[in-house]
């Protein structure tokens, strides 16, 4: 390294470093305040005996399932559907149904029995065994169990829940965790979400978002649990479950049956995440340290010069005035509406940071208006919570406020009406500046609970999901026909009905490459199924190799966004030259190509849940040896991808789940069930398609289906289509496929209003040789592999077969 730029990152560390050093007196004053305050309103539990359940005396047979009086408690059970149910114990604090979307259950019809000193309620899928002394005991219509749990145990406020595990289970979920895939590792798991600062790699706990729902897998079948508790919870799974939660009521659902209906299950109680707008499917350029409008405009400059495609651009807080939230500093941005408009002509979209603490100012509208509303956290004694965050010295909004929330919905007006399409939530655990203790609030700041009354330790984990609920109705108040774009680091339990994350701070290595396929699989398990990395980290400076492989990686993601920290070298695709960077435009052309698919699991997921990134258990959840697998992931159904993971690897070692595959980059078919050692060389990573796959992709106007030949059998697939934002017409195209000996017959289908947006269409033959083909009966020209045509209803493709 040369002296000359060896001197500037110097001063540039030692510049950075002064950045920081400048919060840090008040973060010392706020960590002595916060701690006194504790220390006064926090009285020490005095010491109670540990209450359990006592004997159950009796069973009343109720609407949805039943009410059992033990000595100590009372025990509901509700059946929400023949495989769901809500078993809430009480005496407690009802929780705010913050995480709740729906409530309309249709009846169940279920039937109690008394077994000697036990009783049992059944639905036609699920049997609860109720023990005499509280224990719980869940089994299917075969009467296998599928889940033991021991009675619960109070002691003071706290409450503690076990569930017996048989030897093979394994354990997914709890939200955001840079953890092991499977949670079954005798290590105790926070609920509590936290911002780990710059310390975040693999192994840290607690995250951004912590949900206290986690999928059990075992021989016997899969169920989910989730704790409709906000209050700090620690999970551990070892030789049992057991959950642990400070305070609050002792109520969670339990859903039964296989992975995919379990997150149908939890999304149809949580809500499902809505279709986002097409856009947001693209790729997303970001940095921390495009000061000016001239740096934001050499970047695009950049992306045309290099023919690299791009959707988005986000805007962090370098672009505001003294870091405060809905703020862009005019000096620096002095003509952002217009040249917004001149990126819409581009196709890109504009995102910008915001977050949730006001700048303690009387030359603040935002603080005085808020201070008027009484809309900020206050300890106790009525003082504001004050603390230090990027602005300076902040207070907090009350987001338990419903008047708070619409205040703070009110501010994105002017922000969009700059032209900004989404918004990024940042700090939203809260993240505070502290130099000792917890970086959030204190556990006695004062909280509305929609006019309950409570403090932080309740709600904590839901502040970052109700921040982003008031940005969500702010944009679709203001903009009724735009599908709001939010991303936000925190959240709780129905994060997805507001917000898509991304993965936080991570350091630049090979481990937290690896650790992103765990941590995105674990959130989509728990709910979130938009989320992505900061593509080659966020601290420190990745190697080519690694910004690659890491590309690569994140090409099949739903969000696609590189960003990193102020203080490592600006990072762009064209930041490592060549070959990089043509590998890096092959990678997004490739996913440019494929945004039908990608939008129409976008649709999939607003219906069913499910999460478009699915871990390799997916369809062969019965197979415990997929079960542990976190080197690879399924992007919807058809394609299967396995980054690589390391420095200097060229060649995969793989297993593949059940199906037939074929390999994307050359379509070798490779059997189910085996084992193959597949070239990775730097320009690709293995990418397999399912055989059978209709498989969609785009070019400029013409719709080109895939078709992977199945050695027998039938298959079906459809693509989703409409204008790409708004609540407009929409149309779905179903397509059937029948292999016969030597012919692929496709059948297609269209439903809905909306026009169909290709001009052509082209089908492509995979796995045999193409030798002519009719469209509608009549014979249409082949061209290698390929026939070009307009939409029909029946085509039929004769081939000699290559396998
Ligand atoms: C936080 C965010 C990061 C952002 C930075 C400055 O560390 O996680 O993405 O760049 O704050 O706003």
């Amino acid at each position: 390294m040369g002296f000359v730029r060896r001197l500037s990152l110097n001063l540039k560390f030692v510049l950075k470093s002064l950045f920081f050093l400048q919060y840090v007196p008040q973060a010392f004053l706020y960590s002595i305040q916060r701690d006194r305050l504790e220390r006064q309103y926090i009285s020490q539990p005095k010491s109670q005996s540990l209450i359990k359940p006592g004997k159950l005396l009796q069973a009343t047979a109720t609407d949805r399932g039943v009410h059992f009086y033990f000595e100590e408690v009372e025990l509901n059970i509700d059946f929400l559907t023949p495989d769901f149910v809500r078993v809430n114990w009480s005496p407690n604090l009802p929780p705010i149904p913050y995480a709740i979307a729906y409530n309309e259950w249709e009846k169940v019809d279920t039937k109690l029995a008394e077994t000697g000193d036990n009783w049992t309620i059944s639905s036609n899928t699920l049997n609860i065994e109720v023990g005499v002394a509280g224990s719980l005991t869940f089994s299917n219509a075969k009467g296998e169990i599928i889940r033991s749990e021991l009675p619960p145990q109070w002691d003071n406020q706290q409450w503690t829940h076990q569930a017996k595990l048989p030897a093979e289970e394994h354990i997914y979920g709890l939200g955001e965790r840079a953890a092991k895939f499977n949670l079954r590792t005798g290590k105790t798991y926070q609920i509590w979400n936290y911002d780990p600062g710059n310390i975040y790699r693999p192994g840290v706990d607690p995250m951004y978002i912590c949900i206290p729902v986690y999928l059990g897998l075992h021989n016997l079948g899969s169920y989910l649990v989730f704790y409709e508790n906000t209050f700090r919870g620690e999970f551990t799974f070892g030789e049992d479950a057991i959950a642990k939660f400070a305070d609050g009521a002792l109520r969670y659902y339990f859903a039964l049956g296989e992975p995919q209906k379990l997150l149908e299950r939890y999304t149809q109680l949580t809500g499902k995440a809505p279709l986002p707008a097409k856009w947001t499917l693209g790729y997303h350029q970001s940095r921390w340290g495009y000061r000016t409008e001239r740096n934001v405009r050499q970047e695009i400059n950049s992306f045309q010069n290099h023919n690299i495609p791009i959707s988005a651009i986000h805007l962090d807080i370098d672009c505001q005035v003294g870091h405060r939230a809905f703020t862009i500093d005019p000096k620096r941005f002095p003509h952002l509406r217009s040249f917004i408009q001149e990126l819409a002509a581009l196709d890109i979209k504009c995102v910008a940071i915001n977050n949730p603490g006001i700048k303690h100012s009387r030359h603040s509208n935002l603080f005085l208006e808020g201070q008027v509303l009484e809309a900020f956290c206050t300890y106790p004694n009525g003082e504001l919570v004050v603390a230090p965050v990027w602005a300076g010295r902040t207070v907090f909004p009350d987001f338990t406020n419903p008047t708070v929330r619409a205040w703070w919905s009110h501010q994105f007006a002017y922000l969009l009406n700059v032209g900004i399409a989404g918004f990024w939530n940042d700090m939203s655990e809260p993240a505070l500046f502290v130099t000792w203790g917890d970086p959030t609030m204190p556990k006695v700041a004062q909280h509305c609970l929609e006019g309950r009354g409570g403090d932080h330790r309740e709600a904590h984990n839901v502040y970052g999901l109700l921040e982003a609920e008031a940005a969500f109705e702010g944009i679709r108040e203001s903009r009724p026909n735009q599908r709001p774009f939010i991303v936000s680091r925190s959240g709780w339990a129905g994060l997805q009905r507001y917000a898509w994350t991304w993965t936080g701070d991570i350091v630049s290595t090979w481990e937290a490459l690896r650790q992103t396929i765990a941590t995105v699989l674990g959130l989509g398990l728990s709910g979130i199924a938009y989320s992505g990395p900061d593509i080659g980290g966020f601290l420190g400076n990745p190697t080519p190799e690694l910004y690659v492989r890491w590309f690569q990686m994140a090409s099949f993601f739903t969000f696609c966004r590189t960003h990193s920290s102020t203080s490592v070298e600006p990072r762009a695709p064209w930041s490592f030259g060549e070959p990089y960077l043509s590998i890096i435009r092959h990678f997004l052309e490739l996913r440019y190509q494929l945004m039908p698919y990608f939008y129409t699991l976008a649709w999939e997921t607003a219906q069913k849940g499910y999460p478009p990134v699915r871990p390799l258990f997916w369809y062969d959840w019965k197979d415990p040896l997929f079960w542990d697998r976190e080197d690879g992931f399924y992007l919807g159904e058809s394609l299967l991808i396995f980054p690589v993971l390391q420095d200097g690897v060229r060649s995969q070692t793989v297993s593949l789940p059940s199906g037939n595959w074929y390999h994307f980059w050359d379509d070798t078919f490779l059997e189910s069930g085996n084992s193959y050692q597949l070239e990775a060389p730097l320009e690709k990573i293995p990418v397999l398609v399912r055989e059978g796959s209709i498989l969609p992709m785009e070019e400029n106007d013409l719709l080109i289906l895939h078709l992977y030949l199945p050695k027998s059998g039938e298959s079906e697939g459809f693509i989703y289509s409409d204008a790409g934002d708004g609540y407009g017409d929409f149309r779905i195209d179903r397509f059937h496929l029948i292999r016969h000996e030597q012919h692929l017959q496709l059948t297609w289908k269209q439903e809905g209003n909306y026009p169909f947006p290709y001009a052509n269409v082209q089908l492509t033959i995979h796995g045999a040789s193409l030798q002519n083909a009719s469209v509608d009966e009549q014979e249409i020209v082949t061209q290698g592999q390929s026939i070009q045509c307009q939409p029909f209803q029946q085509a039929s493709l004769v081939f000699d077969p290559l396998l």
